[in-house]
């Protein structure tokens, strides 16, 4: 099935034509309908008015996963799936990975265009000078268990950041919310090394405002404490700024979609931001890129390939790195990715494991199974294995997903508050439970007395 292409043609007008509607015959009943259809989709909603009788709800779309249905309009970023196209704010990825730095990209999701020299300036400044966490956030940090997974301290930490921001529950205040955003984008690479920190039991290191920032990052993770002299590698800080703008944003994906969805109840954005990034965690998300090095450590040698895609093909497993929801062609961000490594490799000497993947990749690729069902490299396939070489810890590739990914969930998040169409998030479903039942006759119904020595007024019940 091709994708479906969401960009608006450039002669295609926002009125609707006479011939933009769907005629829909309902057999059950004989009733004709003519549905509108504008930008290539029809409103869920119209489907309601197709009933078989007065007490018959109305017809729903089921879809489970959301696998065929727009739960927004957004100006944010463009994919074509069929064409490997991604664009943030109408620009390719090629070109803003050539050329922008990620906390410019940031701004443009955000602000829905470039900034200029006066306005990076004032934003770099601004995420600068908020990337300390509090001290009572490193307490809370303090407290997790020496082996706690990193992308749980982050999820953690990124709610309990709710409870020291309370002005961030006015969500209708657009400065609150640009408040927030570079709040957001300041503090999470902090709380990301001090996970990372705490479970290796090295002491913090504090954000140094004279760097840039992957290079302040670079510098919490592996300074020493017993230095402030800690210069990152520039072709390693670029090369990560690199990958922070690869994983920026990516439309409506599974995090994305939880962060509007807690948004739409009018949550603040810290709470938003752990739900998006207990989203990220999981295996079929961002947490892929930790399984794809795992994948690739169990298989070894590239001999070992053919019984691993055996295993996949017999349907024991899944291949970890590939497939994706959109793309039924290569994921352009994997693309760029696999070309970088090359240049870390340059530094860090070269993972053996890229020669695993790329006999893995030319195996899948010409592979029936992989092609019937167009499966390719996703962004995940190729970014562990730089991360590996850069000496991340595998549970660290999940938190540096969502590292960037912030800025992409707070673009979302603004986009969806300020949306006059959005409300409340809440699908339908289809019960499939037991009809009306009862108790069986006769049963006795305990009656619960008020204990004589409980005083004063009871609580009222949820
Ligand atoms: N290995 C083997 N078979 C696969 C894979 C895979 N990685 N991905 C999809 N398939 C098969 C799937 O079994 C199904 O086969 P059949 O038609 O015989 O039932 C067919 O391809 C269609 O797959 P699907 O499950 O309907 O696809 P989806 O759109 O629901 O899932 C996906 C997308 C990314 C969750 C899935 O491809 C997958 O699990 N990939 C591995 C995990 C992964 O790499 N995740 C990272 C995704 S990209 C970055 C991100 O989102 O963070």
């Amino acid at each position: 099935m091709p994708a479906p292409k969401s960009e608006p043609s450039k002669d295609e007008s926002s009125a609707p034509k006479p011939n933009n509607f769907l005629s829909i015959t309902d057999e059950r009943t004989g009733s004709n309908y003519r549905i509108s259809v504008q930008e290539g989709s029809i409103r869920a909603t119209e489907l309601h008015q197709i009933r078989t009788s007065p007490d018959d709800y109305g017809l729903l779309s089921y879809d489970p996963s959301f696998a065929n249905t727009a739960s927004c309009r957004s100006a944010i970023t463009f994919i074509d799936g069929d064409r490997g196209i991604l664009r943030y704010r109408g620009y390719p990825i090629e070109e803003l990975a050539a050329s922008k730095s990620y906390l410019e990209v940031a701004y443009l999701l955000i602000h829905g265009n470039l900034p200029s020299k006066n306005q990076l300036d004032e934003w770099v400044h601004n995420i600068t000078y908020h990337t300390m966490l509090h001290e009572n956030v490193q307490k809370f940090m303090d407290g997790f268990h020496h082996d706690a997974h990193p992308m749980g301290m982050m999820v953690s930490t990124l709610a309990a950041l709710s409870t020291f921001y309370p002005d961030a529950k006015n969500i209708t205040d657009g400065h609150s919310r640009y408040q927030q955003a570079f709040r957001l984008i300041a503090k999470v690479p902090t709380v990301a090394a001090f996970a990372h920190r705490h479970s290796v039991g090295m002491p913090y290191i504090h954000p140094s405002n004279d760097l840039t920032y992957t290079e302040n990052f670079l510098a919490m993770m592996y300074r020493p404490s017993w230095t402030t002299q800690y210069t990152p590698d520039p072709v390693l800080s670029k090369a990560l700024d690199m990958l922070f703008v690869l994983h920026a944003d990516h439309e409506q994906n599974c995090s994305s979609n939880a962060m509007r969805a807690v948004g739409s109840s009018h949550a603040d954005p810290y709470s938003c931001a752990a739900a998006a990034a207990a989203a990220l965690y999981g295996p079929l998300h961002g947490g892929a890129s930790e399984q794809v090095v795992r994948m690739l450590l169990e298989i070894g040698t590239k001999e070992h390939v053919p019984q691993l895609i055996r295993q996949v093909k017999e349907g024991k497993r899944l291949l970890m790195g590939f497939g994706h929801r959109i793309y039924k062609t290569y994921d352009p961000r994997a693309r760029l990715i696999q070309q970088l490594a090359e240049e870390v490799f340059a530094v860090t000497g070269r993972n053996p494991l890229i020669d695993v993947a790329l006999a893995l990749e030319k195996v899948a690729l010409s592979d029936d199974y992989f092609i019937q069902r167009r499966l390719y490299p996703n962004v995940d396939f190729y970014s562990g294995i730089i991360y590996q070489a850069m000496g991340f810890p595998m549970d660290m590739f999940p938190v540096l997903f969502a590292i960037p990914r912030m800025s992409g969930w707070l673009a979302q998040w603004i986009e969806s508050v300020q949306d006059p169409e959005q409300k409340i998030a809440r699908p339908r479903q289809i019960y499939i439970g037991p009809t009306e039942r009862h108790l069986e006759v006769g049963v006795k119904v305990p009656v619960r007395r008020p204990s004589r020595t409980v005083i004063g007024t009871r609580k009222k019940a949820d």
